[in-house]
């Protein structure tokens, strides 16, 4: 004991100043990136039927595009009507059709210099929020790794709907699809889905399964962006059906 605790104390101290010194936004990797295997070899169409997902790979269509649906290509940003200073973020063509990409360098990427910006410069602006370090790690990888449109069959994934729980399943699908508009000072219709009771009154109420379902009589979600996976929708309604618990 009287060796573990002063070392305990001096690694703590470095750990804390290492941790004071780094910028908030720099994105620190563990592990050496891994290389995505190029799935758009396969002859069109792409029949995405048994490309098993590698967890590893940053997918754009399913990981990437939602963040840039819910948190860019809103009503009067960079939607194709807004188009704010010629950048539409709504597909992966016009992404690199209207905005400076380079392949595997962040520094050489706008959206990636703008999301770590500091100041009033940063992407989005108030009142919506930055993205979390979580999102930009997700994106820096995505870029690092070639910035392509990869496919594989994520609706072939293995769909767990036992005990779906409100912190491990339904709030990164939430932070994922729908904050960027619903949350903040005037959130999208003005549900606010950035606290459990936000999102347990649209789930009691049948809004959101109806929404994220694409049920007539509701207002199609996420807001200009593709559907939800079917496994996410049965996670939702399984999570929505024992209660909605903030579990
Ligand atoms: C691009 C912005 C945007 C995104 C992304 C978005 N929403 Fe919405 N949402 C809105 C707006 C705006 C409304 C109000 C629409 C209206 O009343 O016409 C709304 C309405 C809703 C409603 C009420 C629908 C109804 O018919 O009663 C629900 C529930 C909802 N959103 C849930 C979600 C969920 C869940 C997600 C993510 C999966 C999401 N939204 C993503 C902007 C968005």
């Amino acid at each position: 004991m009287q060796k573990i605790l002063p070392a305990l104390v001096f690694s703590t101290i470095i750990f804390l100043l290492v941790d004071l010194t780094s910028c908030t936004h720099d994105v620190i990797f563990d592990d050496d990136i891994t290389m995505p295997v190029d799935t758009m070899d396969v002859e069109p169409p792409i029949d995405t039927m048994g490309i098993p997902c590698d967890p590893e790979v940053v997918y754009f269509e399913y990981e990437v595009l939602p963040l840039l649906i819910s948190n860019c290509a809103v009503s009067g940003c960079h939607n194709a009507a807004g188009q704010q200073g010629g950048v539409i973020l709504d597909s992966y063509q016009n992404l690199i059709n209207t905005t400076d990409f380079e392949p595997y360098d962040l520094e050489g990427t706008d959206i990636y210099e703008v999301i770590t910006e500091d100041g009033d410069d940063i992407m989005p602006p108030a009142p919506g929020n930055p993205l979390t370090s979580e999102q930009i790690t997700l994106i820096a990888t995505w870029i690092l790794q070639g910035g392509q449109d990869l496919e594989c069959d994520w609706e072939g994934e293995e769909c767990d709907l036992t005990n779906v729980g409100y912190a491990d399943v339904i709030t990164p699908i939430i932070s994922t699809y729908c904050l960027g508009c619903h949350s903040g000072a005037n959130p999208g219709g003005g549900y606010d889905l950035s606290t459990h009771a936000g999102v347990q009154e649209v789930a009691l109420s049948g809004q959101l399964f109806g929404a994220v379902n694409w049920d007539a009589g509701y207002v199609a979600m996420p807001q200009g962006g593709n559907q939800l996976s079917a496994c996410e929708i049965d996670q939702i309604e399984s999570w929505i059906e024992a209660g909605a618990l903030n579990n």
